[in-house]
Protein backbone atom coordinates (compact mmCIF):
# COMPACT_ATOMS: atom_id res chain seq x y z
CA UNK A 1 0.00 0.00 0.00
CA UNK A 2 1.42 3.70 -0.31
CA UNK A 3 3.02 4.69 2.66
CA UNK A 4 1.60 6.59 5.32
CA UNK A 5 2.34 9.81 6.18
CA UNK A 6 1.65 10.48 9.98
CA UNK A 7 0.39 8.77 13.15
CA UNK A 8 -2.91 7.73 12.53
CA UNK A 9 -3.59 3.62 12.52
CA UNK A 10 -3.41 2.44 8.74
CA UNK A 11 -6.58 2.32 7.48
CA UNK A 12 -7.02 5.94 8.67
CA UNK A 13 -4.09 7.06 7.08
CA UNK A 14 -4.67 5.95 3.63
CA UNK A 15 -8.29 7.51 4.33
CA UNK A 16 -6.47 10.84 5.20
CA UNK A 17 -3.83 10.13 2.32
CA UNK A 18 -6.31 9.93 -0.23
CA UNK A 19 -8.66 12.79 0.92
CA UNK A 20 -5.42 15.00 0.42
CA UNK A 21 -5.88 15.18 -2.96
CA UNK A 22 -8.00 18.46 -3.95
CA UNK A 23 -9.65 15.84 -6.80
CA UNK A 24 -12.15 18.93 -7.97
CA UNK A 25 -13.41 17.59 -11.59
CA UNK A 26 -15.06 20.95 -12.05
CA UNK A 27 -12.42 22.94 -11.74
CA UNK A 28 -9.58 22.65 -14.35
CA UNK A 29 -6.60 24.52 -12.43
CA UNK A 30 -7.37 21.17 -10.20
CA UNK A 31 -6.53 18.74 -13.32
CA UNK A 32 -3.20 17.41 -12.01
CA UNK A 33 -4.47 16.99 -8.62
CA UNK A 34 -6.97 14.66 -9.56
CA UNK A 35 -4.82 12.41 -12.39
CA UNK A 36 -2.36 12.37 -9.32
CA UNK A 37 -5.20 11.06 -7.23
CA UNK A 38 -6.41 8.39 -9.87
CA UNK A 39 -2.41 7.33 -9.65
CA UNK A 40 -2.76 6.84 -6.08
CA UNK A 41 -5.61 4.84 -6.34
CA UNK A 42 -4.13 2.55 -9.10
CA UNK A 43 -0.99 1.95 -6.64
CA UNK A 44 -3.06 0.91 -3.78
CA UNK A 45 -5.33 -1.38 -5.89
CA UNK A 46 -2.05 -2.81 -6.85
CA UNK A 47 -0.92 -3.27 -3.05
CA UNK A 48 -4.37 -4.59 -2.23
CA UNK A 49 -3.45 -7.72 -4.93
CA UNK A 50 -5.84 -6.58 -7.92
CA UNK A 51 -4.55 -5.94 -11.08
CA UNK A 52 -4.67 -2.19 -12.00
CA UNK A 53 -4.59 0.94 -14.32
CA UNK A 54 -5.57 4.16 -15.70
CA UNK A 55 -8.09 4.34 -18.61
CA UNK A 56 -8.42 7.77 -20.09
CA UNK A 57 -11.59 9.08 -21.00
CA UNK A 58 -10.72 12.49 -22.72
CA UNK A 59 -11.71 13.93 -19.54
CA UNK A 60 -10.01 12.91 -16.11
CA UNK A 61 -8.89 9.60 -15.72
CA UNK A 62 -11.21 6.62 -14.92
CA UNK A 63 -9.30 3.71 -12.47
CA UNK A 64 -10.29 0.16 -13.59
CA UNK A 65 -9.01 -2.59 -11.17
CA UNK A 66 -9.21 -6.34 -11.33
CA UNK A 67 -9.83 -9.49 -9.61
CA UNK A 68 -7.85 -12.65 -11.40
CA UNK A 69 -11.13 -14.02 -13.65
CA UNK A 70 -12.23 -17.12 -12.17
CA UNK A 71 -15.34 -18.54 -14.78
CA UNK A 72 -17.34 -20.60 -12.26
CA UNK A 73 -18.04 -17.40 -9.98
CA UNK A 74 -20.30 -14.77 -10.53
CA UNK A 75 -18.99 -10.89 -11.17
CA UNK A 76 -19.56 -8.05 -9.41
CA UNK A 77 -18.70 -4.14 -10.39
CA UNK A 78 -18.15 -2.03 -7.33
CA UNK A 79 -18.38 1.51 -8.44
CA UNK A 80 -17.58 4.89 -6.68
CA UNK A 81 -15.93 7.88 -8.11
CA UNK A 82 -12.83 9.95 -6.43
CA UNK A 83 -13.62 13.68 -8.03
CA UNK A 84 -15.21 15.79 -5.80
CA UNK A 85 -17.10 18.75 -5.17
CA UNK A 86 -15.79 22.27 -4.62
CA UNK A 87 -15.21 22.98 -1.06
CA UNK A 88 -16.83 26.46 -1.26
CA UNK A 89 -17.48 28.32 0.87
CA UNK A 90 -14.46 27.47 2.05
CA UNK A 91 -14.44 29.92 5.19
CA UNK A 92 -16.96 27.94 6.52
CA UNK A 93 -14.70 25.23 7.38
CA UNK A 94 -13.39 24.37 10.89
CA UNK A 95 -10.78 22.79 9.62
CA UNK A 96 -9.32 23.35 5.93
CA UNK A 97 -11.34 21.05 3.61
CA UNK A 98 -8.46 19.44 2.30
CA UNK A 99 -6.39 18.86 5.48
CA UNK A 100 -8.23 15.72 7.07
CA UNK A 101 -9.06 16.38 10.46
CA UNK A 102 -10.26 13.31 12.79
CA UNK A 103 -13.03 14.95 15.33
CA UNK A 104 -15.62 13.35 17.46
CA UNK A 105 -15.04 10.41 15.58
CA UNK A 106 -15.14 11.65 12.24
CA UNK A 107 -13.03 12.26 9.89
CA UNK A 108 -13.43 15.89 8.38
CA UNK A 109 -12.23 16.75 4.57
CA UNK A 110 -14.26 17.38 1.21
CA UNK A 111 -14.88 13.73 -0.07
CA UNK A 112 -15.01 12.12 3.08
CA UNK A 113 -18.38 10.45 2.34
CA UNK A 114 -19.12 11.60 -1.11
CA UNK A 115 -17.47 9.22 -1.81
CA UNK A 116 -13.80 8.61 -0.81
CA UNK A 117 -14.56 7.33 2.37
CA UNK A 118 -17.63 4.43 0.90
CA UNK A 119 -15.44 3.91 -1.90
CA UNK A 120 -12.49 2.89 0.20
CA UNK A 121 -14.53 0.89 2.25
CA UNK A 122 -14.72 -0.93 -0.47
CA UNK A 123 -11.21 -1.39 -1.05
CA UNK A 124 -10.68 -2.50 2.49
CA UNK A 125 -13.14 -5.09 2.54
CA UNK A 126 -11.51 -6.57 -0.73
CA UNK A 127 -7.97 -6.26 0.66
CA UNK A 128 -8.63 -7.57 4.45
CA UNK A 129 -10.47 -10.76 1.96
CA UNK A 130 -7.46 -11.76 0.24
CA UNK A 131 -4.79 -11.03 2.44
CA UNK A 132 -7.21 -13.61 5.34
CA UNK A 133 -8.32 -16.25 2.50
CA UNK A 134 -6.13 -15.21 -0.81
CA UNK A 135 -8.86 -15.17 -2.89
CA UNK A 136 -12.58 -13.46 -3.26
CA UNK A 137 -15.92 -15.31 -2.91
CA UNK A 138 -16.81 -13.87 -6.23
CA UNK A 139 -14.55 -12.06 -9.29
CA UNK A 140 -14.20 -8.24 -8.89
CA UNK A 141 -14.31 -5.77 -10.87
CA UNK A 142 -13.89 -2.02 -9.63
CA UNK A 143 -14.41 1.12 -12.16
CA UNK A 144 -13.91 4.15 -10.06
CA UNK A 145 -13.90 7.28 -11.89
CA UNK A 146 -13.26 11.09 -11.61
CA UNK A 147 -16.38 13.43 -13.43
CA UNK A 148 -19.04 12.17 -11.60
CA UNK A 149 -19.82 15.51 -9.94
CA UNK A 150 -19.66 16.73 -13.26
CA UNK A 151 -22.12 14.15 -14.59
CA UNK A 152 -20.27 11.54 -16.22
CA UNK A 153 -19.41 13.15 -19.55
CA UNK A 154 -16.96 10.51 -20.53
CA UNK A 155 -17.95 7.75 -19.41
CA UNK A 156 -20.46 6.45 -21.80
CA UNK A 157 -17.67 5.83 -23.87
CA UNK A 158 -16.02 4.05 -21.26
CA UNK A 159 -18.37 1.27 -20.79
CA UNK A 160 -18.59 0.90 -24.59
CA UNK A 161 -15.09 0.33 -25.12
CA UNK A 162 -14.67 -2.04 -21.81
CA UNK A 163 -17.90 -3.68 -22.70
CA UNK A 164 -16.53 -6.95 -21.89
CA UNK A 165 -13.84 -6.15 -18.71
CA UNK A 166 -17.23 -4.96 -17.01
CA UNK A 167 -19.72 -6.97 -18.24
CA UNK A 168 -21.00 -8.46 -14.41
CA UNK A 169 -23.99 -9.96 -12.74
CA UNK A 170 -24.55 -6.55 -10.69
CA UNK A 171 -23.09 -3.41 -9.80
CA UNK A 172 -22.60 -2.55 -6.05
CA UNK A 173 -22.16 0.69 -4.98
CA UNK A 174 -21.96 2.69 -2.11
CA UNK A 175 -22.06 6.55 -3.05
CA UNK A 176 -25.85 7.24 -1.40
CA UNK A 177 -27.34 7.71 2.24
CA UNK A 178 -28.42 6.23 5.41
CA UNK A 179 -32.05 6.72 6.60
CA UNK A 180 -30.90 8.17 9.51
CA UNK A 181 -27.88 7.95 11.38
CA UNK A 182 -26.66 3.74 11.69
CA UNK A 183 -29.72 2.83 10.11
CA UNK A 184 -29.07 0.16 7.00
CA UNK A 185 -30.00 1.23 4.01
CA UNK A 186 -31.12 -0.25 0.64
CA UNK A 187 -31.43 2.16 -1.43
CA UNK A 188 -33.64 1.27 -4.82
CA UNK A 189 -34.22 4.46 -6.65
CA UNK A 190 -32.66 7.95 -7.20
CA UNK A 191 -33.61 10.86 -8.81
CA UNK A 192 -32.19 11.86 -12.76
CA UNK A 193 -30.81 14.97 -13.52
CA UNK A 194 -30.87 17.60 -16.18
CA UNK A 195 -29.08 21.00 -15.96
CA UNK A 196 -29.76 23.95 -18.16
CA UNK A 197 -28.03 27.88 -18.13
CA UNK A 198 -30.01 30.38 -19.74
CA UNK A 199 -28.66 33.87 -19.84
CA UNK A 200 -31.34 37.14 -20.35
CA UNK A 201 -29.84 39.34 -22.33
CA UNK A 202 -31.13 43.17 -22.22
CA UNK A 203 -29.42 46.34 -24.18
CA UNK A 204 -25.94 46.08 -25.54
CA UNK A 205 -24.11 47.42 -22.03
CA UNK A 206 -24.93 48.01 -18.98
CA UNK A 207 -26.83 51.88 -19.07
CA UNK A 208 -27.31 54.06 -16.38
CA UNK A 209 -30.33 53.28 -14.39
CA UNK A 210 -31.85 56.71 -14.01
CA UNK A 211 -31.55 57.86 -17.79
CA UNK A 212 -32.89 54.29 -19.17
CA UNK A 213 -34.88 52.62 -16.13
CA UNK A 214 -38.74 52.83 -16.73
CA UNK A 215 -38.07 52.50 -20.72
CA UNK A 216 -35.31 49.65 -20.99
CA UNK A 217 -36.51 46.07 -19.82
CA UNK A 218 -34.35 45.31 -17.17
CA UNK A 219 -32.93 41.14 -17.93
CA UNK A 220 -32.40 40.63 -13.99
CA UNK A 221 -36.15 41.45 -13.25
CA UNK A 222 -37.03 39.16 -16.44
CA UNK A 223 -34.58 36.39 -14.86
CA UNK A 224 -36.49 36.89 -11.43
CA UNK A 225 -39.76 36.65 -13.42
CA UNK A 226 -38.88 33.54 -15.40
CA UNK A 227 -37.46 31.53 -12.05
CA UNK A 228 -41.12 32.46 -10.59
CA UNK A 229 -42.62 31.24 -13.22
CA UNK A 230 -41.09 27.69 -12.76
CA UNK A 231 -43.76 26.87 -10.24
CA UNK A 232 -47.39 27.46 -9.40
CA UNK A 233 -48.11 28.99 -5.91
CA UNK A 234 -48.92 25.41 -3.90
CA UNK A 235 -45.14 24.69 -5.10
CA UNK A 236 -45.49 22.18 -7.55
CA UNK A 237 -43.66 22.79 -11.22
CA UNK A 238 -45.64 25.23 -13.48
CA UNK A 239 -44.04 23.73 -16.82
CA UNK A 240 -46.61 22.25 -19.36
CA UNK A 241 -46.38 18.72 -19.50
CA UNK A 242 -44.02 18.08 -16.84
CA UNK A 243 -45.67 15.62 -14.86
CA UNK A 244 -47.19 13.57 -17.72
CA UNK A 245 -44.64 10.65 -17.52
CA UNK A 246 -44.47 10.57 -14.09
CA UNK A 247 -44.67 7.06 -12.69
CA UNK A 248 -46.76 7.67 -9.36
CA UNK A 249 -45.58 5.47 -6.01
CA UNK A 250 -47.08 2.12 -5.50
CA UNK A 251 -49.12 1.27 -2.61
CA UNK A 252 -46.41 -0.72 -0.63
CA UNK A 253 -43.94 1.67 -1.87
CA UNK A 254 -46.31 4.51 0.12
CA UNK A 255 -46.31 2.62 3.00
CA UNK A 256 -42.73 2.00 2.67
CA UNK A 257 -42.30 5.29 2.98
CA UNK A 258 -44.70 5.87 5.97
CA UNK A 259 -42.84 3.28 7.93
CA UNK A 260 -39.47 4.93 7.27
CA UNK A 261 -37.44 6.36 11.01
CA UNK A 262 -37.63 9.86 9.69
CA UNK A 263 -40.50 12.34 10.60
CA UNK A 264 -41.42 15.72 8.49
CA UNK A 265 -39.81 17.05 11.44
CA UNK A 266 -36.78 14.94 11.50
CA UNK A 267 -36.12 16.00 8.47
CA UNK A 268 -36.92 20.05 9.30
CA UNK A 269 -34.06 19.80 11.59
CA UNK A 270 -31.66 17.98 9.60
CA UNK A 271 -31.91 20.70 6.86
CA UNK A 272 -32.07 23.72 9.76
CA UNK A 273 -35.32 25.33 8.46
CA UNK A 274 -37.93 26.83 10.32
CA UNK A 275 -40.51 25.29 7.80
CA UNK A 276 -40.95 22.84 5.01
CA UNK A 277 -41.53 23.07 1.49
CA UNK A 278 -42.38 22.06 -1.45
CA UNK A 279 -45.58 20.12 -3.06
CA UNK A 280 -48.49 19.32 -1.49
CA UNK A 281 -49.81 16.57 -0.92
CA UNK A 282 -46.68 14.03 0.09
CA UNK A 283 -44.26 13.48 3.30
CA UNK A 284 -40.86 15.01 2.76
CA UNK A 285 -38.94 11.48 2.43
CA UNK A 286 -41.75 10.82 -0.42
CA UNK A 287 -41.09 14.63 -2.35
CA UNK A 288 -37.22 14.25 -2.68
CA UNK A 289 -37.63 10.55 -3.34
CA UNK A 290 -40.25 10.43 -5.71
CA UNK A 291 -41.28 13.78 -7.34
CA UNK A 292 -40.02 16.03 -9.86
CA UNK A 293 -38.31 19.19 -9.08
CA UNK A 294 -37.49 22.36 -10.47
CA UNK A 295 -34.21 23.91 -8.43
CA UNK A 296 -32.42 27.42 -8.89
CA UNK A 297 -28.89 26.83 -8.12
CA UNK A 298 -27.32 30.34 -9.24
CA UNK A 299 -28.65 33.56 -10.23
CA UNK A 300 -26.16 36.52 -10.83
CA UNK A 301 -25.76 39.64 -12.72
CA UNK A 302 -25.62 43.33 -12.22
CA UNK A 303 -23.53 45.08 -9.23
CA UNK A 304 -22.07 42.66 -6.49
CA UNK A 305 -20.03 44.92 -4.88
CA UNK A 306 -20.17 47.06 -1.50
CA UNK A 307 -22.69 49.85 -1.95
CA UNK A 308 -25.31 50.42 -4.52
CA UNK A 309 -24.57 51.28 -8.39
CA UNK A 310 -27.40 52.34 -10.17
CA UNK A 311 -26.65 50.23 -13.03
CA UNK A 312 -29.49 48.59 -15.38
CA UNK A 313 -27.41 45.26 -16.24
CA UNK A 314 -26.90 44.36 -20.15
CA UNK A 315 -27.63 40.42 -18.82
CA UNK A 316 -28.50 37.78 -15.98
CA UNK A 317 -27.55 34.53 -15.95
CA UNK A 318 -29.48 31.80 -14.40
CA UNK A 319 -28.13 27.97 -14.12
CA UNK A 320 -31.05 25.64 -13.11
CA UNK A 321 -31.31 21.57 -12.69
CA UNK A 322 -34.35 19.52 -12.95
CA UNK A 323 -34.35 16.16 -10.49
CA UNK A 324 -36.13 13.51 -12.71
CA UNK A 325 -38.38 10.48 -11.37
CA UNK A 326 -39.35 7.34 -13.63
CA UNK A 327 -40.25 7.48 -16.28
CA UNK A 328 -39.54 11.32 -17.05
CA UNK A 329 -36.69 11.61 -20.11
CA UNK A 330 -33.97 14.18 -19.44
CA UNK A 331 -34.06 15.38 -22.98
CA UNK A 332 -38.02 15.94 -23.56
CA UNK A 333 -37.60 17.89 -19.83
CA UNK A 334 -35.90 20.20 -21.39
CA UNK A 335 -37.08 20.86 -24.39
CA UNK A 336 -40.54 21.80 -22.03
CA UNK A 337 -38.55 23.98 -19.78
CA UNK A 338 -37.04 25.73 -22.91
CA UNK A 339 -40.51 25.97 -24.54
CA UNK A 340 -42.13 27.38 -20.96
CA UNK A 341 -38.79 30.07 -20.81
CA UNK A 342 -39.47 31.30 -24.33
CA UNK A 343 -42.87 31.30 -23.55
CA UNK A 344 -42.89 33.15 -20.32
CA UNK A 345 -39.93 35.31 -21.83
CA UNK A 346 -40.94 39.45 -21.51
CA UNK A 347 -40.67 41.83 -24.54
CA UNK A 348 -37.14 43.73 -24.77
CA UNK A 349 -34.96 40.47 -23.85
CA UNK A 350 -33.59 37.70 -25.88
CA UNK A 351 -32.76 34.26 -23.96
CA UNK A 352 -29.70 32.95 -24.80
CA UNK A 353 -29.77 29.09 -23.76
CA UNK A 354 -26.89 26.30 -22.98
CA UNK A 355 -28.32 23.11 -22.32
CA UNK A 356 -25.91 21.13 -19.48
CA UNK A 357 -25.19 17.82 -18.51
CA UNK A 358 -28.28 14.95 -17.83
CA UNK A 359 -28.88 11.58 -16.26
CA UNK A 360 -32.00 9.38 -16.42
CA UNK A 361 -33.92 8.45 -13.22
CA UNK A 362 -33.17 4.88 -11.81
CA UNK A 363 -35.45 2.38 -9.86
CA UNK A 364 -34.88 -0.92 -9.67
CA UNK A 365 -36.35 -4.20 -7.67
CA UNK A 366 -35.38 -4.34 -3.89
CA UNK A 367 -36.53 -7.48 -3.41
CA UNK A 368 -35.21 -9.38 -6.32
CA UNK A 369 -32.66 -11.98 -5.33
CA UNK A 370 -29.70 -9.38 -5.60
CA UNK A 371 -31.46 -7.07 -3.72
CA UNK A 372 -32.42 -9.60 -1.24
CA UNK A 373 -29.17 -11.11 -1.12
CA UNK A 374 -27.93 -7.34 -0.43
CA UNK A 375 -30.97 -6.57 2.48
CA UNK A 376 -29.31 -10.14 4.14
CA UNK A 377 -25.59 -8.53 3.89
CA UNK A 378 -26.83 -5.20 5.32
CA UNK A 379 -28.53 -7.51 8.61
CA UNK A 380 -25.51 -9.16 9.07
CA UNK A 381 -23.59 -6.15 9.85
CA UNK A 382 -25.78 -3.76 11.28
CA UNK A 383 -27.87 -6.22 13.15
CA UNK A 384 -31.47 -5.07 11.97
CA UNK A 385 -33.07 -5.73 8.02
CA UNK A 386 -31.81 -2.22 6.32
CA UNK A 387 -35.01 0.41 5.39
CA UNK A 388 -35.87 0.17 1.74
CA UNK A 389 -35.65 3.93 0.47
CA UNK A 390 -36.01 5.80 -2.80
CA UNK A 391 -33.45 8.80 -2.41
CA UNK A 392 -33.45 12.24 -4.28
CA UNK A 393 -29.50 12.26 -5.62
CA UNK A 394 -28.29 11.35 -8.82
CA UNK A 395 -25.49 8.49 -10.16
CA UNK A 396 -26.24 10.17 -13.68
CA UNK A 397 -23.83 6.48 -14.68
CA UNK A 398 -26.86 4.36 -13.24
CA UNK A 399 -29.29 4.58 -16.37
CA UNK A 400 -25.96 3.78 -18.96
CA UNK A 401 -25.21 0.70 -16.31
CA UNK A 402 -28.84 -0.79 -17.13
CA UNK A 403 -28.72 -0.07 -20.84
CA UNK A 404 -25.05 -0.62 -21.94
CA UNK A 405 -24.11 -3.58 -19.55
CA UNK A 406 -27.42 -4.58 -18.49
CA UNK A 407 -26.56 -4.23 -15.15
CA UNK A 408 -28.92 -3.26 -11.85
CA UNK A 409 -27.12 -1.83 -8.71
CA UNK A 410 -27.34 -2.36 -4.86
CA UNK A 411 -26.62 1.09 -3.44
CA UNK A 412 -25.72 0.47 -0.28
CA UNK A 413 -25.09 3.83 1.28
CA UNK A 414 -22.91 4.57 4.23
CA UNK A 415 -23.64 8.64 4.34
CA UNK A 416 -25.46 10.00 7.08
CA UNK A 417 -27.68 12.74 6.88
CA UNK A 418 -25.70 15.46 9.11
CA UNK A 419 -22.46 14.61 6.95
CA UNK A 420 -22.89 17.17 4.95
CA UNK A 421 -21.61 16.23 1.24
CA UNK A 422 -21.60 19.10 -0.93
CA UNK A 423 -21.40 21.68 2.46
CA UNK A 424 -18.94 22.89 4.70
CA UNK A 425 -17.21 20.48 7.34
CA UNK A 426 -18.24 17.36 5.16
CA UNK A 427 -17.15 13.96 7.15
CA UNK A 428 -17.50 10.79 7.71
CA UNK A 429 -17.85 8.63 10.89
CA UNK A 430 -15.01 6.41 11.52
CA UNK A 431 -17.52 3.44 12.33
CA UNK A 432 -18.66 3.42 8.99
CA UNK A 433 -15.21 2.88 7.10
CA UNK A 434 -15.28 -0.10 9.50
CA UNK A 435 -18.83 -1.25 8.79
CA UNK A 436 -18.36 -0.71 4.89
CA UNK A 437 -15.51 -2.71 4.97
CA UNK A 438 -17.42 -5.48 6.71
CA UNK A 439 -20.47 -4.72 4.24
CA UNK A 440 -18.37 -5.43 1.16
CA UNK A 441 -16.68 -8.74 2.95
CA UNK A 442 -20.66 -9.86 3.67
CA UNK A 443 -22.14 -8.32 0.21
CA UNK A 444 -19.79 -10.34 -1.76
CA UNK A 445 -20.36 -13.39 0.15
CA UNK A 446 -24.33 -13.27 -0.22
CA UNK A 447 -23.70 -12.96 -3.77
CA UNK A 448 -21.59 -15.88 -4.29
CA UNK A 449 -24.20 -18.11 -2.09
CA UNK A 450 -27.29 -17.02 -4.20
CA UNK A 451 -28.49 -20.13 -6.35
CA UNK A 452 -27.73 -20.57 -10.20
N1 LIG B 1 -23.42 10.68 -3.90
C1 LIG B 1 -24.13 11.60 -4.70
C2 LIG B 1 -25.49 11.09 -5.12
C3 LIG B 1 -26.49 10.99 -4.02
C4 LIG B 1 -26.69 12.03 -3.15
C5 LIG B 1 -27.25 9.86 -3.90
C6 LIG B 1 -27.63 11.93 -2.14
C7 LIG B 1 -28.20 9.76 -2.90
C8 LIG B 1 -28.38 10.80 -2.01
C9 LIG B 1 -23.33 11.97 -5.93
O1 LIG B 1 -21.96 12.10 -5.70
C10 LIG B 1 -23.79 13.32 -6.39
O2 LIG B 1 -23.66 14.26 -5.67
N2 LIG B 1 -24.30 13.39 -7.59
C11 LIG B 1 -24.65 14.64 -8.19
C12 LIG B 1 -24.73 14.43 -9.65
C13 LIG B 1 -24.79 15.67 -10.47
C14 LIG B 1 -23.67 16.62 -10.20
C15 LIG B 1 -24.83 15.33 -11.94
C16 LIG B 1 -25.95 15.15 -7.62
O3 LIG B 1 -26.85 14.36 -7.26
O4 LIG B 1 -26.09 16.38 -7.50
MN1 LIG C 1 -21.73 14.24 -4.81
Amino acid sequence: MPTPSSCLPPSLELFADFLRFPSISTQSERDADTRACAEWLVRLFQATGLEARIEETGGHPCVVASSSRDPQLRTVLIYGHYDVQPPDPVEEWESPPFEPTVRGGRMFARGATDNKGQILAHILGVAETLREKGRLPVNVVFLVEGEEEIGSPNLCGVLERLKGELAADIAVISDTGMVADGFPTLTFSLRGIAALEFKTLGPACDLHSGTFGGAVANPLTAAARLVASLHDEAGAVAVEGFYDAVRPLAAWEKEAAAGLPVSDEDFRKVAGVNALAGEPGYSAIERVGARPTAEVNGLSGGYQGEGTKTVLPSSATVKLTFRLVPDQDPETILQQVIAHLEKHCPPGIRLEMLPGHHGAPYVTDPHSPFGRAASRALERVFGQPPALLREGGSIPILGDFQRILGLDALLLGLAWPDNHAHSPNENFPLENLELGRKLNQAVLEEIAALPQ
